[in-house]
C-alpha cells in the first residue's frame, strides 16, 4: 500500500481491486460503490490534507453533530466515457458553486474550489476501470459534507468531513414514471432551505412519496406551500411540461433547486428552435390542458435521472394519462444532452469538461 504526497494530496491506492465482483449488468442506482474515495477534514478553521483511500467505513462517534440537526449538503454529478476512453463531466463548475451556496446556507464553510477538482480528477483517473463506455453507463458522483463535531449543543459545527464517493450505475428509474400533485405536504417554504442541496430536503420527502407510492405513483410533484397552486418541482428533478409546443417550467426560487440538467434543458430546447417558457405554472392549467389534449408531455431533469417521462399524473384522486408523442421533446433533449456528455457531437455551449491529472 503507497501513501503518495501528490501536490497537497495524500493518495492511498487500493492493494487489490473489487471490481471482479460486480454484476454491471444487474446494478441498482447508488448500491456499489468504487475502490477509492475521497476524504479532507475541516479542523481549527482549516480544510486539512485532501486524502484519497481505500472506499472504507468511517469510524465516528453517537454524538456527531450531522446526526442531530442534519447538517449536511451534497451534490450529484456523473462521469461519462466516449468510445476513445476519454472520460468527461458535464459542467462541474456548477456543482463546485452550488456546493458551497448549498454550505453556505446550512452554514458550512466553503471547500477550496482548486480541491474539488483535483479530487475528482484523480478519483476518477485511479476509477476508470469502472467507468464503462457506452451510453447508460456511467458512474455517479456523489460529493457531500457532514458536520463531524461531537456535540449535541444546536449551534452550527466546528468540525465537518467533506467527501466524494462514486457509484457505478445505470438508469435511476425503470421506464416512465407517473406522479401525483402535491396538495398538502410541501418539500419546501419560502425562505428555506428548498434551493439548497440539503440532505434534510430529501429526508422530508420521503414520508409524503412513501404516500403516493401506497397508492401507487412513483413521485410527489411539489407545489408551492403557500396555496398549492403552483407546480414547483419534483425532488429528484426538476419538472418540464409541454403545453401544445411550449415547454414550460418554474423559474427558480427559495423552494426549488437550480438544477444543472434543468438550466441545460433549457439552453438545448432553445438551441433546437423549442419555444420556451421560464414561468409560474399552475395546477388548473396544467388539469386543463389534459383536458383538452393540449398536454403533450410532463419530465423531470436531473443529474441522476436525466430526463425522466412522466407517463400519468394524478390531482383530487383523478388520474390523467399523457400520451406517448411521437415528437417527443423529452426524446430529443435526452439524446441531444446524453450526445454531448459522452463526446458524441459538437459542444457548442462549452460544458464537456475532460478528465485527467496531468493538470496537476
Ligand atoms: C441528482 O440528480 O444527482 C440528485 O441529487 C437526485 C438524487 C437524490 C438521487
Amino acid at each position: 500500500m503507497s501513501t503518495d504526497i501528490t501536490t497537497q494530496f495524500s493518495v492511498e491506492e487500493i492493494k487489490e481491486s473489487k471490481i471482479n465482483q460486480v454484476d454491471f449488468e444487474t446494478l441498482v442506482f447508488g448500491q456499489v460503490f468504487t475502490d477509492h474515495m475521497f476524504e479532507c477534514d475541516y479542523i481549527d478553521g482549516e480544510w486539512q490534507t485532501p486524502t484519497i483511500k481505500p472506499y472504507q467505513p468511517i469510524l465516528v462517534e453517537p454524538s456527531l453533530k450531522v446526526f442531530h440537526y442534519g447538517q449536511a449538503v451534497f451534490e450529484g454529478m456523473k462521469a461519462y466515457k466516449d468510445n476513445a476512453g476519454e472520460v468527461w463531466m458535464f459542467r462541474p463548475d456548477q456543482n463546485q458553486v452550488r456546493i458551497n451556496k448549498s454550505a453556505k446556507r446550512l452554514a458550512i464553510p466553503e471547500f477550496p474550489k482548486e480541491w474539488f477538482f483535483e479530487a475528482l480528477d484523480r478519483l476518477l483517473v485511479l476509477d476508470d476501470a469502472w467507468i464503462k463506455k457506452g451510453k447508460g453507463n456511467v458512474v455517479y458522483i456523489r460529493p457531500f459534507v457532514i458536520a463531524t463535531e461531537n456535540a449535541i449543543m444546536a449551534a452550527p459545527s466546528t468540525q465537518y468531513k467533506f467527501m466524494i464517493i462514486l457509484s457505478p450505475v445505470k438508469s435511476y428509474f425503470r421506464g416512465d414514471v407517473s406522479v401525483v400533485f402535491a396538495e398538502h405536504y410541501s418539500r419546501s417554504a419560502d425562505g428555506g432551505v428548498g434551493a439548497a442541496k440539503a440532505a434534510g430536503n430529501y429526508a422530508g420527502q420521503f414520508y409524503p412519496t412513501n404516500l403516493a407510492k401506497e397508492k401507487g405513483y412513483e413521485q410527489v410533484i411539489w407545489t408551492d406551500s403557500n396555496e398549492h397552486k403552483y407546480l414547483e418541482e419534483a425532488g429528484t428533478m426538476n419538472a418540464f411540461f409541454r403545453i401544445n409546443d411550449t415547454l414550460l417550467t418554474a423559474p427558480t426560487s427559495d423552494r426549488i433547486l437550480d438544477g444543472v440538467t434543468r438550466k441545460s434543458v433549457l439552453d438545448i430546447a432553445k438551441h433546437l428552435g423549442m419555444q420556451v417558457e421560464v414561468r409560474k405554472i399552475t395546477v388548473s392549467e396544467v388539469v386543463e390542458a389534459a383536458k383538452d389534449g393540449s398536454l403533450k408531455e410532463i419530465f423531470g431533469a436531473g443529474t441522476a435521472v436525466v430526463i425522466s417521462p412522466v407517463k400519468s399524473f394524478s390531482y383530487q384522486g383523478i388520474d390523467y394519462p399523457i400520451e406517448k408523442q411521437k415528437n417527443s421533446y423529452a426524446i430529443k433533449l435526452k439524446e441531444y444532452i446524453t450526445d454531448i456528455q459522452y463526446n458524441k457531437i459538437d459542444d457548442p455551449f462549452g460544458w464537456r469538461y475532460k478528465v485527467g491529472v496531468d493538470k496537476y
